[in-house]
């Protein structure tokens, strides 16, 4: 039987990028899958039908994730579809670099309002419509933590508050059997990466020379931890920050 069959994930920003691979390995391993998105609605919609093409089971949502109601339309559509949660990947990130003296308060709360108000918001929603046998959440973080790379000020603390989200809300939450982990990605090559021209750029360069492993990341370097997490094989694991970064700190 598949690792995940009977199970709903929901995963936040699957449009595109680390999203779009984490939906499709979840659905292989027999998940229902709610695929959301903020404005790509054609990558949504082509997520969804090559999982549906394969076999499994998927819809596409919208829904901007540092936004109550949207996140709250987000699981009550997954459930009306498809009867319970039990997985949430929190994905839906953005970032931007820029140096302190070009920080801006729109920008400080453009990443703040999606990659932490969002964990917190769909966390919530997931922590109150898990089953009794609880659920998995897997924060999508960052190897920026550890790095540490000058110009990522902001972005790097909305990842540190994450990681801190993730150990507290794993206490807050194991006594229901609900199990938080960060999953921490090295620099991977998506729409993303490559929207903000860190694909050829120098950056590149340097992030894979600091790689042991020696290359960029990829988005299919990350789904397989993620199915793992999701999965009853990690039972006993929570609390955790993953590095999936081929070495890279
Ligand atoms: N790529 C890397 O090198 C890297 C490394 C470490 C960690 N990460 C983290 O991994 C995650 C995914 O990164 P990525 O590179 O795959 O990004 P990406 O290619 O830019 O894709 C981002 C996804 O998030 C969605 N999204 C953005 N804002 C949203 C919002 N407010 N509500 C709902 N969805 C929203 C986008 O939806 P639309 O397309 O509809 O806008 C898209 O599906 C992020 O949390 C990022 O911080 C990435």
């Amino acid at each position: 039987m598949s690792k995940l069959s009977g199970k709903t994930a929901v995963v936040t920003g699957a449009s595109k990028g680390i999203g779009a691979a984490i939906a499709k390995a979840l659905a292989a391993e027999g998940a229902a899958v709610a695929v959301n998105y903020a404005s790509s609605r054609e990558g949504a919609d082509k997520v969804v039908a090559e999982i549906i093409a394969a076999g499994g089971k998927a819809i596409a949502v919208q829904g901007s994730v540092g936004k109550d109601g949207d996140i709250v339309r987000l699981f009550d559509e997954t459930q009306k579809a498809f009867g319970g949660v039990d997985i949430l990947v929190n994905n839906a990130g953005v970032y931007a670099f820029a140096p302190i003296e070009e920080v801006t308060e729109a920008e400080y709360r453009r990443q703040f309002d999606t990659n932490v108000l969002g964990v917190l918001l769909a966390t919530r929603e997931a922590a109150k419509r898990f089953g009794p046998d609880g659920g998995s959440v897997i924060n999508i973080s960052s190897a920026a933590t550890t790095v540490d790379i000058p110009t990522a000020s902001v972005y790097t603390a909305t990842k540190a508050s994450v990681d801190s989200i993730t150990r507290v809300l794993a206490k807050e939450l194991g006594p229901r059997k609900i199990r938080v982990n960060s999953l921490s990605p090295g620099a991977v090559e998506t729409e993303g990466t490559h929207a903000m021209g860190i694909i050829g750029s120098d950056l590149e360069t340097q992030m894979v020379a600091q790689t042991p492993l020696g290359r960029m990341g990829q988005p299919s370097d990350i789904a397989p931890v993620a199915v793992f997490l999701a999965s009853p094989e990690s039972f006993w694991i929570t609390g955790e920050i993953i590095a999936v970064a081929g070495g890279n700190r």
